[in-house]
This record gives structure tokens, C-alpha cells and sequence, in this order.
């Protein structure tokens, strides 16, 4: 794709990329960060990789891994805190969703060169410890290039519409993970959209699209952040890596304004 002359904007963003994300369940939305924001926000992930990276333990292989990552990363970093609440990505966000929405979490997410495994099939409904899900989705932001090799996401048109009799609604420990084609039969047959993204281009995918994402073939680290926005009215449904909201009793609204802010749209 050329280069756009300006940024993607929510006031800018076309009425056909909002309704392809309604119909498709993912859309690829491009330079919504300026050259110098991704570079001030790639430094900032690459200081919190430093710091604080957590090693997904479901590694096989001899220790290699599909994804290393650092959880709640806006809430670590005021950096990152500014990404996750930059109001391109979340006026965007507000706009493919239709609705209100609150920022649920942000987690960068690396794939080391050489040698980080595909990411696993699925869709992220099962893992978010929340009941009262209809826009939830994610916003995952190239902070480096992340062509094909390099581990992007792909993305099956249409699956977040799929019925519940073919989606793992829930999960409490990842004992219950099934895997896509158990869950949903026809899984197999269905066409997946590849999303190369640019530093600084943005990929919206709905809670219940499924995806995957590639190995990384290339001798650059694959960075992302990859920011949650839930839906406003969302209630605590324990459920997997929710040890943080522990002290918050089923059902209860995730409504603090401090955990969990309003956006804006
Ligand atoms: C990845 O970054 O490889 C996976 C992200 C996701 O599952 O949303
Ligand atoms: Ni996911």
C-alpha cells in the first residue's frame, strides 16, 4: 500500500473500512501513528521488554516460544499508558464498535527472530474473565515493520458472527482449551485473511474472529501492543490470568474508572 498523505483519524476513517469491520470482524486500518510516535512508543516497549518480559509457558520444542510478552503494560509505563489511551486508537476503536467501550488491558507482544513458533488458533472470547461481551475487541499496533515473515496476524472473515454452538465461549483454566476445528467443524474450510501492517498501522480484530499469526522468519524482533477495549457494561466473569481482579466479586461491573477508563469516542 503507498503511503497515505495524512494519518488515519477517527474523523477521517471511511464509512466502508467501519462497515467491512461490522462484516468481517477484523479490518486493517493504516498509519494511525506518525513516524516519530511509533519510534517514542517503540522505545518505550523495548525499555518494558527489558524490565519486566514474561515467557508464554505453553513453549514446546526446546524452549521455543510463540510469544513473549509483558501484561497490563499501560498500567506499567505512562508511555504506553499514552498509546493505549491515544485518541486515534481510541476513537477508532469507538467508531468500528458502535458503542461505548473501556479500556480492559494492553500487553506487547514479541515474537524473537529465528526462532518464535505460530501463534495457536483461537479467539480471544474464551480468555477475558468478562460476561456481557458484544464489542470487545483489539487493537493491535505495529511498532516495527511486520510483513508476512515476520509473524503478522491472519484473521477469518465473518467467524465473530459464527453461532455459539461453534465458539469456546468460556474458559477457567486452559485445561479447557479446544482447539478451532473441535470447536467449530467446518473451521478448516473457511478463507483466512493474511494482514502484513506497516510500523504504526493498526489491525482491529472483534473478541470472537478467530486468528493466528506466523512464525518469525526474519532476524528482526516482531513488536506489537496489542490494547483490549471492552465493552462499557462488561461484568467480571473469573475466568484465566485474572489474578489481578481477584478482589472483585462474579458479576460485579468492571466499571473503576481507574482500572478500567471510559473512552471517548
Ligand atoms: C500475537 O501477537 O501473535 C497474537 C495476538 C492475539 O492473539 O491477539
Ligand atoms: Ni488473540
Amino acid at each position: 500500500m503507498p503511503p497515505l498523505s495524512e494519518l488515519t483519524t477517527p474523523e477521517n476513517l471511511s464509512e466502508d473500512t467501519v462497515r467491512r469491520y461490522r462484516d468481517d470482524g477484523f479490518v486493517h486500518v493504516p498509519q494511525v501513528l506518525s513516524a516519530e510516535e511509533v519510534a517514542t512508543y517503540r522505545a518505550a516497549a523495548e525499555a518494558i521488554l527489558e524490565r519486566d518480559m514474561e515467557i508464554w509457558a505453553g513453549g514446546e520444542d526446546g524452549g521455543q516460544v510463540e510469544v513473549n510478552y509483558v501484561t497490563q503494560a499501560w498500567r506499567k509505563d505512562e508511555t504506553l499508558r499514552a498509546l493505549a489511551l491515544h485518541p486515534s486508537l481510541t476513537g477508532i476503536a469507538a467508531r468500528l464498535a458502535g458503542g461505548a467501550l473501556r479500556l480492559y488491558s494492553s500487553e506487547v507482544l514479541v515474537k524473537e527472530p529465528r526462532k518464535a513458533l505460530p501463534t495457536l488458533i483461537h479467539d480471544d472470547e474464551a480468555g477475558l474473565p468478562m460476561d456481557g461481551l458484544s464489542l470487545t475487541l483489539t487493537a493491535w499496533v505495529a511498532l516495527v515493520d511486520v510483513p508476512v515473515e515476520r509473524g503478522c496476524l491472519s484473521y477469518v472473515p465473518g467467524s465473530h458472527l459464527r453461532k455459539e454452538s461453534e465458539r469456546l465461549v468460556h474458559m477457567t483454566s486452559f485445561e479447557h482449551f479446544r482447539s478451532a476445528e473441535e470447536v467449530w467443524p467446518d473451521f478448516p474450510w473457511q478463507l483466512r485473511v493474511t494482514v502484513p501492517l506497516r510500523a504504526g498501522d493498526v489491525a482491529f480484530h472483534h473478541c470472537r474472529t478467530v486468528h493466528m499469526a506466523g512464525r518469525n522468519d526474519t532476524d528482526e524482533r516482531r513488536i506489537g501492543h496489542g490494547v483490549i477495549f471492552m465493552d462499557a457494561g462488561a461484568t467480571y466473569l473469573p475466568g484465566v490470568m485474572d489474578e489481578y481482579l481477584s478482589h472483585m466479586h462474579p458479576g460485579q461491573p468492571l466499571d473503576d474508572e481507574k482500572l478500567f477508563p471510559l473512552i471517548s469516542g
